[in-house]
């Protein structure tokens, strides 16, 4: 298999985390009890669609890497997957979802910071373009399930 780049290998752990922030929403979503959280849940994965395919065109234009990093994309999905299994049971509710997505998204945000770093370093000026445009995604992803989090733990039972 063809030998990817340190940038390449952080494009493809972004772009399997957006892969898998779509199952984890898929898979919290029916647990929550609250109409805005459901809301800001549903835009976001629109979000992660969009930045699986951004970064799908990016790993496109990468010659005779391509499906090299699409294989460490998948990797990566399948370990944020088994993570997430890991972390969620059969007994847990809407708040336990909450939990695993602020830790996913958190994630996200730390990946594409590095990302980021990365292709300023290697002079790659497309992916710094995508991290800029999804950075502030990422931000505002993690800083919406701390707040639904929130929304969650004040309306629950406490005792
Ligand atoms: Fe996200």
């Amino acid at each position: 298999m063809a030998e990817i780049s340190t940038v390449e290998e952080k494009l493809a752990e972004v772009t399997g985390l957006a892969q898998a922030a779509q199952g984890a929403i898929e898979k919290v979503a029916p647990m929550i009890d609250d109409e805005s959280v459901s809301e800001s849940l549903e835009k976001m994965k629109q979000e992660a669609v969009e930045t699986e395919e951004r970064c799908t065109s990016a790993i496109e234009k990468r010659d005779g890497r391509k499906t090299a990093i699409l294989d460490k994309a998948r990797e990566t999905k399948q370990e944020a997957t088994e993570m997430m299994s890991t972390y969620l049971g059969d007994d847990s509710d809407g708040l336990d979802g909450l939990e695993f997505m602020t830790m996913a998204e958190a994630g996200e945000v730390g990946h594409w910071e590095i990302l980021g770093e990365l292709s300023q370093r290697a002079g790659e000026s497309e992916l710094e373009e995508l991290t800029g445009w999804a950075l502030p995604i990422q931000e505002r992803h993690l800083a919406e399930v701390r707040k639904g989090s929130l929304t969650l733990a004040s309306q629950e039972d406490i005792d």
